[in-house]
């Protein structure tokens, strides 16, 4: 619980913000996971509190009113894990003893970005730039990661002003996984509805579920086949060591005036998550920047985007399977909201808010069928996946969300879904944005039957490569 003095403090950064001047790196929507919500919604950098409720698209001549909200949701903003904060001070170490750049240097974004020092980007690298990430950080939630939260929470109760009520505070259910960064997500999102409220208190109720927020380590046949089996990621492996990487490499490596063998991928790397850190966590165009072009940022943005495929999407169906838990516990808690009820019934859960990570995520929407292209993306493919479907970061920025709103409408309950605030349709119903409910039921009746945890996560094989789910 918060005291009064703590709640206006909160409140001021809940305020509109106007015009940012801030700079941003042209390379900022090609940070994966790792990407702001910002770059995916540009329009909230002028108003973070915009809502347009033409995203709701029930058919207009039925009457239809919202009735629940699920939303999936991942935490905000955060610190790098302490994996990649001992590749950044490995970095850091090696530019600064080794690093003999051409002064003026031949910076790839350079000149295009406006951020103050842009010209001397090198020496701020060298010898400016101060490793401030400790290991105690550890993938915490950041303050920007609590706003990103707070702000959801604020548009989501402008856009379902009937449900996300003072009126119905109690009947909301919200559940987190036991991360730190999800914890203090589930808090920071009831935060955001409290003072959308005008409370003067912040009250947390929140459970944390770990057998429905992060089911995916608690499913054997993905852990052993996929987790810790190095062959699952051979496209990954094989790409980071391919011709498009050795290429950003070189690249990298002249721009800082290091040789190529001191660099590995893993140290590029580190240098372009550097880049999305500093801007993500305080919201700052790094001089580490700099150092790629929109090229380079392409190249990175694939190695990562083959990462998520094949680790957590697509790319093996026991990564999805392991999702069952999530996906029958949705559409139990749908089925109940929709069902016919006379007067005298308990009004429907009116929403229910998941909170988890992009892990929990992707493979839910990979067994919901979305974002499913023709062609995996593989090592040798790069080429021809540029107008790809599956793109990490417009899918799981910070703050991702899927929304299942269920509307009652004349013909009977229908269901419309939202990935990040944007309309997205079923796979096999494409013709309407909400579809009858029964109609999406009967498009997953296969999983609805089936889909059980125990079958598909205790089996031992990691089930067929590329396309799963028939819709
Ligand atoms: C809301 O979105 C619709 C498209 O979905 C667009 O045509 C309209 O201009 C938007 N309204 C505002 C105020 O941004
Ligand atoms: C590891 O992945 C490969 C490639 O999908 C698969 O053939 C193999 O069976 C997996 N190994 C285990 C132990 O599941």
């Amino acid at each position: 619980m918060f005291s009064g003095w703590l709640v206006a403090a909160l409140g001021l950064t809940m305020t509109r913000r106007s015009c940012s001047s801030l700079s941003v790196p042209d390379i900022a929507a090609y940070f994966g996971t790792k990407t702001r919500y910002e770059e995916v919604n540009p329009h909230l950098l002028r108003d973070v509190l915009t809502v347009n409720a033409s995203v709701l698209r029930p058919p207009a001549t039925e009457r239809c009113v919202p009735v629940h909200l699920t939303a999936v949701i991942r935490h905000g903003s955060r610190y790098p894990t302490v994996k990649n904060i001992r590749r950044i001070q490995r970095l850091s170490e090696l530019v600064r003893r080794e690093a003999s750049g051409s002064p003026g240097g031949s910076g790839g974004s350079g000149g295009s970005g406006g951020a103050a020092g842009a010209a001397d980007w090198l020496q701020d690298v060298q010898s400016r730039w101060e490793m401030w990430y400790t290991e105690d950080m550890d993938g915490q939630l950041v303050l920007k990661g609590r706003e990103d939260l707070r702000q959801l929470a604020a548009r989501l109760s402008l856009l379902f002003p009937s449900l996300l009520t003072e009126e119905n505070e109690m009947s909301i259910s919200l559940r987190s996984s036991s991360k730190h960064r999800c914890v203090s997500s589930a808090e920071a999102f009831q935060e955001g509805l409290q003072l959308h409220w005008r409370h003067s208190d912040v009250q947390y109720r929140h459970l944390v579920d770990d057998k429905l927020m992060r089911f995916f380590e608690r499913c054997r046949g993905y852990v052993e086949g996929v987790e810790k089996n190095r062959t699952a990621l051979l496209e990954v492996h094989k790409f980071k060591h391919g011709p498009e990487m050795e290429r950003v490499k070189r690249k990298v490596a002249g721009r800082l005036g290091l040789h190529q063998h001191h660099l590995t991928a893993d140290l590029v790397e580190a240098a372009f998550f550097l880049c999305s850190y500093e801007l993500s966590i305080k919201s700052l165009h790094s001089s580490w920047c700099f150092l790629f072009d929109e090229d380079d940022a392409k190249v990175l943005e694939y190695k990562s985007d083959l990462k998520q495929y094949w680790k957590r999407f697509h790319g093996y169906m026991i990564s999805s399977m392991s999702s069952c838990p999530l996906f029958h516990h949705i559409f139990r808690t749908l089925d109940k909201a929709g069902r016919p009820r006379r007067s005298t019934d308990a009004p429907p859960e009116p929403a229910s808010i998941l909170i988890g990570h992009a892990e929990t995520l992707l493979p839910l929407l990979s067994l919901l069928g979305l974002y499913k292209d023709q062609t995996p993306p593989t090592a040798d493919n790069y080429h021809t996946q540029h107008g790809r479907s599956f793109r990490s970061g417009l899918i799981v920025p910070y703050a991702a969300n899927l929304l299942f709103v269920l509307y009652d409408c004349q013909r009977g309950p229908r269901l419309q879904l939202l990935v990040n605030e944007s309309p997205v349709r079923f796979p096999g119903l494409e013709t309407e944005d909400a579809p009858l409910y029964r109609d999406v039921r009967a498009a997953y009746r296969h999983l609805l039957d089936g889909c059980d945890f125990q079958r598909e996560c205790e089996g031992t094989s990691v089930g067929g490569r590329g396309p799963n789910i028939e819709l």
